[in-house]
């Protein structure tokens, strides 16, 4: 068994499988936040990944990335249900966001939760190397801390919550809310997004484990110290400035602005089609800005690219029937021959499109109910190194705390969300250059190596783990293996496959 001084372990495998036009199996780059994070930095650093590879039975044997080692964990019908869809997905997910929508509070679902997080922490423990560092990540795998530092007493582990860390009110709900926090303060370190999340762990920390807590630093009963923080995560900066600046990206925005029939404003929207990303309350915003007659559908376009996202999961089913048949009404509605009033795509993109996508629109609006970071509002960001576009931004994302120069916006509020997207669509083209050029400038200083150099500096004070990270915005060699796969497919895997009608 091959060992590793670094093992970071989530849920999903930086790979997804997919089957290719021949019926082979292909590895791709699978999507969302976390996956995009992390790829960029251990595709560059000596390390084990250990995750799910999306599929059902038996774990596949998958080769290195760059020098990166994979070790997949295999998951059955039974534990993706209870596990991920269920007690990550169902209960966990909405609660963490605010319970935008309600959370499910199933009991069948905690004894699978449990069996898979032990069965992670196994797999973790073949992997690492004595002393190794252990970077725990997210929601699915509270209980891995804990589990591993019974297992292995000598590693030093780390845990990033990638999601919002509820209000003490709201987590009490949980009816395992003891063994789920005390399976996270199994860390040496817990990181945040914001430093609320930290605040909030501290607070639940004196109630329910009669520790000693202040917003960096829980005491145990036992006395053993767990430190907490905020930790903002962030894009690979360098890459998509490049991929936005290649001419071949230009040209296609162009093309794509011309095939949207040249409106004068272009708005656009990418997300994982969620409940938290308010895709609902803009198009409410959008449809009585379409009605009230202050924006006309020759001169604005709206762009929504919704990724298909946890479908067998009834409340994403469920929401997708809703925008689906809103998008309908308001097409119905305001569209005219030729001239849709919102362009719906629900697919998956490469980076060069994406960073195409961002490089068309004049405003770009991401408008989530709740949101760890979005890293989307980053990446547009990032796209524009022509200074120009304006940047929606909800309050309620933890994008909003570093990216001040965007328009904010609370997205509940739809009334001052259609001021908004108006206020952003009229803006000078001056006070554009200037609120993007401040917030380039704060990417450039805040992008992923700096963040995992931050995170793991905190872990590990002798700076061993932080001198192996390449070097923040320098250039990158990118290994063979992820160039070829760093696409995002049509994804066939279980996860994410539509269910059967
Ligand atoms: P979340 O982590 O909740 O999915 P983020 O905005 O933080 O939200 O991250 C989403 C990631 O998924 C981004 O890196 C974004 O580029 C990627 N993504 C979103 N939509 C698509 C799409 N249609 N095709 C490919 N990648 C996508
Ligand atoms: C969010 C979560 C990640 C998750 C991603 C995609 O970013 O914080 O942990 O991987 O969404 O969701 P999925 O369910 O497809 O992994």
């Amino acid at each position: 068994m091959r060992q590793s001084s670094l093992v970071v372990v989530a849920n999903r495998l930086p790979l997804d499988d997919n089957a290719a036009p021949d019926g082979a199996c292909e590895w791709r780059r699978s999507p969302g936040g976390l996956t995009s994070a992390l790829h960029t930095i251990l595709e560059q650093t000596p390390a084990t990944w250990v995750g799910w590879a999306g599929g059902l039975g038996p774990a596949p044997a998958l080769p290195d990335i760059g020098s990166l080692r994979i070790r997949p964990v295999a998951l059955s019908e039974a534990e993706l249900r209870g596990y991920y869809e269920g007690f990550a997905n169902s209960t966990l997910w909405p609660l963490y966001h605010d319970a935008v929508e309600p959370p499910v509070f199933d009991r069948d679902w905690w004894e699978t939760y449990q069996a898979v997080n032990l069965r992670f922490a196994q797999a973790t423990a073949e992997v690492a190397e004595r002393g190794a560092a252990v970077w725990v990540q997210d929601y699915h795998l509270s209980l891995v801390p804990r589990y591993l530092r019974e297992l292995r007493p000598d590693l030093l582990i780390g845990f990033f919550l990638h999601v919002p860390f509820p209000p003490p009110e709201l987590f009490m709900q949980l009816p395992r809310r003891v063994e789920l926090l005390s399976g996270m303060v199994g860390a040496d370190l817990v990181g945040f997004q914001r430093p609320q999340a930290a605040h909030n762990v501290a607070q639940l920390a004196a109630k329910l484990l009669a520790a000693q807590a202040t917003d960096d630093q829980i005491t145990l009963a036992d006395g053993r110290v767990v430190r907490t923080g905020a930790f903002p995560v962030s894009i690979d900066v360098a890459e998509m400035q490049s991929l936005a600046r290649r001419p071949a990206v230009v040209t296609r925005a162009r093309q794509l602005r011309h095939d949207l029939g040249e409106p004068r404003r272009v708005l656009l929207s990418v997300d994982r089609l969620d409940y938290t990303k308010g895709i609902e309350h803009r198009l409410t915003a959008y449809s009585e800005l379409l009605r009230d007659g202050r924006i006309k559908v020759r001169d604005t376009c709206m762009l929504q690219v919704a990724v298909p996202s946890r479908e067998r999961v009834d409340s994403y089913r469920a929401l997708r029937d809703r925008i689906e048949g809103e998008v309908g009404r308001i097409n119905g509605e305001y569209g005219r021959v030729g001239e849709a009033a919102i362009h719906y795509l629900n697919q998956p993109f490469d980076r060069a499109e994406l960073a195409a996508l961002y490089r068309t629109a004049d405003v770009m609006v991401v408008t989530p109910l709740r949101d760890g970071m979005n890293l989307v509002a980053k990446e547009f960001v990032a796209a524009r190194e022509d200074g120009a576009g304006a940047l929606v931004l909800s309050e309620f994302a933890g994008s909003a705390d570093e990216l001040q120069h965007a328009f904010l916006v609370n997205p509940h509020d739809v009334d001052g969300l259609k001021d908004t997207l108006l206020r952003a669509m009229r803006a000078e083209p001056a006070d554009l250059r200037a609120r993007m050029g401040a917030m380039r400038e704060h990417l450039r200083g805040h992008d992923i190596i700096a963040w995992a150099r931050a995170y793991l500096s905190a872990l590990d004070h002798s700076g061993r783990l932080a001198n192996q990270l390449p070097p923040a915005g320098g250039p990158k060699p990118r290994g063979a293996a992820a160039k070829a796969r760093a696409i995002i497919p049509r994804s066939r895997s279980v996860a994410r496959r539509r269910p059967p009608a």
